[in-house]
């Protein structure tokens, strides 16, 4: 499990290993849209202002990856302990 805090909404939530981050963020009532949910579609992008996202999308090059500016959180989890989204 890792933390992430939704800057802009104010709120810190927990992520469990089997939930998405955009599962977690719908559940704490902060909606994002999303359409595809396996990392594909780009609707779902979201930036990170904090913290180290684990990739897990097909949509980033290995650029954007190292950037770590943005994820997209119907796949991609942290490496970090905690992320700070731009939510
Ligand atoms: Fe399609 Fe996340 S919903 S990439």
């Amino acid at each position: 499990a890792f933390q992430v805090e939704l800057r802009r909404s104010g709120l810190s939530l927990q992520v469990a290993p089997g939930q998405s981050v955009l599962q977690a963020v719908a559940a704490a009532g902060v909606g994002v849209l999303s359409s595809c949910r396996q990392g594909v579609c780009g609707t779902c992008e979201t930036g990170v202002l904090d913290g180290v996202p684990d990739h897990r999308d097909s949509i980033l090059d290995d650029d954007e990856r190292a950037a770590g500016d943005c994820m997209f959180i119907c796949v991609s989890r942290a490496r970090s302990e905690r992320l700070v989204l731009d939510l």
